[in-house]
C-alpha cells in the first residue's frame, strides 16, 4: 500500500511541476525515495506567509522575490527572461550592491545598499509594499562575420522602477540574474578541490591567456573562508549553504544560516510584520532534503551521434580550457561538467561591476554545459544562455565571450559557416 502511494505521490508532483526533468539516480532504496520526494516537494510546492494553519511552508517574506524554488529553475532547465504577460520575469534577480573595497574578512563579501539590502524584492506580503519592479530594454549589436554574414545580438539595459522605500543610493550597483539550470549542481562536491584548484593560474604562468581563478567565500556552519563552487560568481561553498542562501534572498525565509528577515531599517512595514510561530522557517533537516533532492537527480544523456568535427572544434578553439570536459569523481568514475568552475575575466561587455570576495565586475564562473542536450533538444522550453538570459542562441552565447575567451571566440568567428555549425551542434548535444 505504502508503495502504491508513494507511486501516486510521486507522479503527481512530477506531473504537475517537474515534467520532463524529474528522473532520479537508480539504486536508491525507500528511505533515499522518500528523503527525495521529501526534498522534491520543498523545491516544487510554494510557501506562504506567516501565519496560517500550516507551519510547515510558512514563513515566506515579508519580502521576497518568488514563493518557490521552481519558479526560478523552471523543471530545472533555467529561468525565463519574461513571463507569459512579456514582462520581465521573476526569474531575473535584481542583486544590489555598493562600490568600494569590501573587508578581508566580510563574511558577506560585497556592500549591500543601504536602503534596499543586496536585492530588490519584487513581491511584499499583504501590507508590505513590495521594494520596486525591474525594467529592460534590448538594443541590437551587429556583428559581421569575416565571410560577410551578419548577426544581431540582443543588448540588455536595466532600470528600476516604482521605488516604495524612496530613493536608492547614488552609485548603486545592479547586476541581473537569471535562475541558472541546476542540472549537475548536485554532483560539483564530487570533485575533488585538488583537481578544481590544479586549474588555478591567476597570472598566466603557462602562457595560454586563461588564467582561472579560485573564489574564496565564507562558509557559514564551518566558520572558515573556503573555495566558491556554487552561483555565477562562485559566491557559495557548499550546496547547503547555497539552499540556504536562495531561500534568504530570494524568498526571505529564515534558516540556522541567515536567522533574519531580509528588513532594512528604513522598512518598517517589513520590520513590523507578523512573525511565523517558528523562529527557524526551514531547518536544516529541509535544507539537508532538498539538497539531497538536487544532488540525486540524474544527469540527463549527451546527444547519441555526437558531432565529431565540433568536438574537436571545441578543443582546438580553446574552449576546453575553460569548459573543461572531464573530472573524476571522489568515487572512481567521471563526471563532464565543461566547466572548470573557477573564475574568469569575460570582458567589460558581459561584466556586471559587482564584486564579490574575490571576484571581480568582469569575472565569472565557467558555466558548465552538461545537459545541454536534455535543455535545447528534449526540455520543450525556449532555452537562452549567459548570466542574464541576453543570448538566445549558443551562437550568442560564444558571440558575447570577451576578455580571456576573446581569441576563443574570434577563431570561431574566422571558421566557415559549416565549421561554425559543427561546433554549434556538438556544444547542443552535450
Ligand atoms: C527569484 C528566483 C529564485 C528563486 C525563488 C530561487 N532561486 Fe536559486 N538561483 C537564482 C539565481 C538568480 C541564481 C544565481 C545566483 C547568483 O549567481 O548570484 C540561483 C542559484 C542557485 C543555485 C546555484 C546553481 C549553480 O549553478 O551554482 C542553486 C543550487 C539554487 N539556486 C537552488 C535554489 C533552491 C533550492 C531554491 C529554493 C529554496 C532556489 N534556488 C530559489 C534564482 C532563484
Ligand atoms: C576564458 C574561459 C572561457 C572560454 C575560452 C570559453 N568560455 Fe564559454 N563561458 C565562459 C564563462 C565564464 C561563461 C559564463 C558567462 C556569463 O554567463 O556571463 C561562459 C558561457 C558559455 C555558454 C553559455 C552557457 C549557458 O548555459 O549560459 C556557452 C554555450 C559557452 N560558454 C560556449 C563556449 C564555446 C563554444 C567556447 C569556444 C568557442 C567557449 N565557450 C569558450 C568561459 C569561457
Amino acid at each position: 500500500m505504502k508503495k502504491i502511494l508513494r507511486f501516486f505521490v510521486v507522479a503527481s508532483i512530477l506531473a504537475t511541476t517537474l515534467f520532463g526533468f524529474d528522473t532520479r539516480v537508480p539504486n536508491l532504496n525507500n528511505k533515499q525515495i522518500d528523503k527525495f520526494i521529501l526534498g522534491l516537494s520543498f523545491f516544487s510546492k510554494p510557501w506562504v506567509p506567516a501565519p496560517t494553519a500550516t507551519t510547515a511552508r510558512d514563513g515566506l517574506g515579508p519580502l521576497f522575490s518568488s514563493n518557490s524554488c521552481n519558479h526560478c529553475h523552471q523543471n530545472n532547465t533555467g529561468g525565463y527572461v519574461y513571463n507569459n504577460k512579456g514582462e520581465v520575469s521573476r526569474e531575473m534577480v535584481p542583486r544590489l550592491s555598493m562600490p568600494g573595497k569590501v573587508a578581508k574578512n566580510s563574511h558577506l563579501g560585497f556592500i549591500p545598499t543601504p536602503h534596499y539590502g543586496a536585492q530588490l524584492s519584487i513581491n511584499g506580503t499583504v501590507g508590505v509594499p513590495f521594494e520596486g519592479r525591474l525594467e529592460l530594454k534590448y538594443t541590437k549589436i551587429k556583428i559581421t562575420f569575416p565571410d560577410k554574414s551578419v548577426v544581431y545580438l540582443r543588448n540588455p539595459h536595466y532600470s528600476i522602477k516604482h521605488l516604495q522605500y524612496g530613493k536608492l543610493a547614488k552609485n548603486y550597483i545592479l547586476s541581473v540574474r537569471r535562475g541558472p539550470p541546476l542540472i549537475g549542481v548536485g554532483y560539483i562536491e564530487d570533485i575533488s578541490q585538488k583537481d578544481i584548484l590544479k586549474n588555478v593560474d591567476v597570472n598566466d604562468k603557462n602562457h595560454d591567456g586563461i588564467s582561472g581563478k579560485a573564489n574564496y567565500v565564507y562558509d557559514i556552519k564551518a566558520k572558515k573562508f573556503a573555495l566558491g563552487l556554487y552561483d555565477y560568481k562562485d559566491y557559495a561553498p557548499t550546496l547547503r549553504q547555497q539552499v540556504a542562501t536562495a531561500m534568504h534572498n530570494d524568498m526571505s525565509l529564515n534558516t540556522t544560516y541567515f536567522t533574519k528577515d531580509n528588513c532594512t531599517k528604513v522598512e518598517k512595514a517589513c520590520l513590523n510584520a507578523p512573525k511565523p510561530f517558528d523562529a527557524i522557517d526551514a531547518p536544516d533537516f529541509r535544507i539537508d532534503a532538498i539538497a539531497y533532492y538536487i544532488e540525486k537527480l540524474q544527469i540527463p544523456k549527451s546527444a547519441k551521434n555526437i558531432d565529431k568535427k565540433g568536438q574537436k572544434l571545441f578543443a582546438s578553439l580553446e574552449c576546453a580550457l575553460c569548459h573543461i570536459p572531464t573530472f573524476k569523481n571522489k568515487k572512481g568514475g567521471f563526471l563532464h561538467p565543461y566547466s572548470d568552475f573557477l573564475l574568469h575575466d569575460m570582458g567589460k561587455a558581459l561584466g556586471d561591476k559587482r564584486s564579490e570576495y574575490l571576484a571581480k565586475g568582469d569575472e565569472w564562473r565557467t558555466t558548465p554545459l552538461w545537459g545541454m542536450n536534455y535543455r535545447v533538444h528534449k526540455s520543450n522550453t525556449k532555452q537562452v544562455f549567459l548570466h542574464d538570459g541576453r543570448a538566445r542562441t549558443v551562437q550568442e552565447a560564444i558571440l558575447w565571450h570577451g576578455g580571456e575567451a576573446k581569441k576563443s571566440k574570434e577563431y570561431f568567428m574566422h571558421l566557415d559557416k559549416k565549421d561554425r555549425e559543427h561546433l554549434i551542434n556538438y556544444v547542443k548535444g552535450l
